[in-house]
């Protein structure tokens, strides 16, 4: 079988394989609902219990302020939905992933105003901006704590404080920083913060919304009083305890300096293909960044085509643009930062994960510059320029 490199964990990781074998048992013998009375059901309820205290630990929270969800999506439109009438006015950014910005949307449907506050050209929200969008009728900020794109991280805790003084309750959307960067919500001063399981080497379908104390939250989901009457149906038993098994894997991760590792190993990355390729530049190469994304302009290329021969080469990488109805249409981040179309369509994601080795960032190093320059042979635009 081809070598199979992976760099595309900005998408989804891998399982790490501890984390399988926490799960293997809740998926076979231990498979019971975690609301039955008999043994089974209390072995489930033990499971789920220890999973959120290990969530909580990764995000300095309390055990009872997890509320376990179906992953990054739902934490997202629980935290909006669950907080936020017609009449009130919410501030988000323009950077924002789909599941804030879409439900961002339907919110102004239902008679919400929404702001939308600018990046810099370095994709990082200034707190000024978020301070001069506050109205007397603003209910919710939610501004992301890490861009999925471009990997920049957003001054959350100065948001946090601006927050607390206007007395507005303060989302942050951390699917991309947790397990990449230490998170502490009370540092923050976020009410609510959402986090998904497999962005951190966890399964796909768990997450969790953190949910300060006090702080009353309408829920999405109604039936059965699970999860303290915040999120109704039987919880995902084994994608629980795998998520709590990848929460404590990052927690230990972190005290043995994983992250400057893997900040290491994306810098050599960067700067072997930014001295090996000319007319290419880092986009957010200006902001504080998660240690796993490296997000690359390649002049005169198109990203879709560069994905294409990289996978021909059995390397998985990804380009910022989101593809819909047949269009690549350029992504909304990569514009939001100034980026014209064609330099957003010409910028690829490579995205790392714990899995990941010097030997396979050399072999990329290898490909690259061969796979940009067949590119550019075909580029009418990059000819022009010569
Ligand atoms: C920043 C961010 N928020 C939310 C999501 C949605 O998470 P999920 O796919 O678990 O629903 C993603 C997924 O890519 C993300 O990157």
């Amino acid at each position: 079988m081809m070598w199979r490199i992976y760099f595309d964990n900005n998408a989804t990781t891998p399982l790490l394989p501890e984390v399988f074998e926490a799960m293997r048992p809740y998926l076979l013998e231990s498979f019971g609902n975690a609301s039955s009375i008999h043994q089974r059901g209390q072995q489930a309820r033990a499971a789920v219990e220890a999973a959120r205290e290990q969530v909580a630990e990764l995000l300095g929270a309390r055990a009872s302020e997890i509320v376990f969800t179906g992953g990054g999506t739902e934490g997202d439109n629980l935290a909006l939905f669950g907080l936020v009438e017609p009449g009130d006015h919410v501030i988000s950014s323009t950077l924002e992933h789909h599941a804030v910005l879409n439900g961002c949307k339907r919110l102004e449907e239902m008679g919400v105003a929404v702001s939308y506050v600018p990046c810099g050209s370095d994709g990082v929200v200034r707190p000024e901006a978020v301070r001069a969008a506050l109205r007397p009728e603003t209910r919710l900020i939610s501004v992301m704590m890490a861009n999925n794109e471009s990997g920049a991280l957003q001054p959350v805790e100065e948001i946090g404080a601006i927050a607390r003084e206007a007395d507005v309750y303060f989302h942050t959307d951390a699917v991309q920083a947790a397990g990449k960067v230490p998170i502490d919500v009370e540092r923050i001063g976020c009410d609510l913060l959402t986090v998904a399981a497999h962005k951190m080497h966890g399964p796909q379908g768990v997450g969790a919304l953190y949910v300060r104390r006090s702080t009353r939250l309408r829920p999405l989901l109604v039936g059965g009083r699970h999860e303290r009457g915040r999120r109704a149906g039987t919880e995902n038993l084994a994608g629980i305890v795998g998520f709590g098994k990848a929460a404590g894997m990052a927690v230990e991760w972190f005290s043995e300096g994983g992250d400057v590792l893997m900040a290491d190993l994306r810098d050599r990355l960067e700067q072997g293909i930014c001295c090996a390729v000319r007319g290419t530049r880092v986009n957010a190469a200006a902001a504080p960044r998660v240690p796993n994304t490296s997000n690359l302009l390649f002049e005169g290329i198109e990203g879709e085509g560069f994905v294409i021969a990289m996978d021909l080469k059995g390397i998985s990488v990804s380009t910022g643009a989101a593809c819909s109805s047949g269009a690549t249409e350029p992504s909304h981040v990569l514009t939001a930062m100034g980026l014209s179309g064609d330099e957003a369509r010409g910028s690829i994601r490579f995205s790392l994960g714990k899995q990941n080795t010097a030997e396979e960032v050399d072999e990329v190093l290898t490909q690259v510059p061969g796979v940009v320059a067949k590119l550019r042979e075909l580029s009418p635009a990059w000819a022009a320029r010569q």
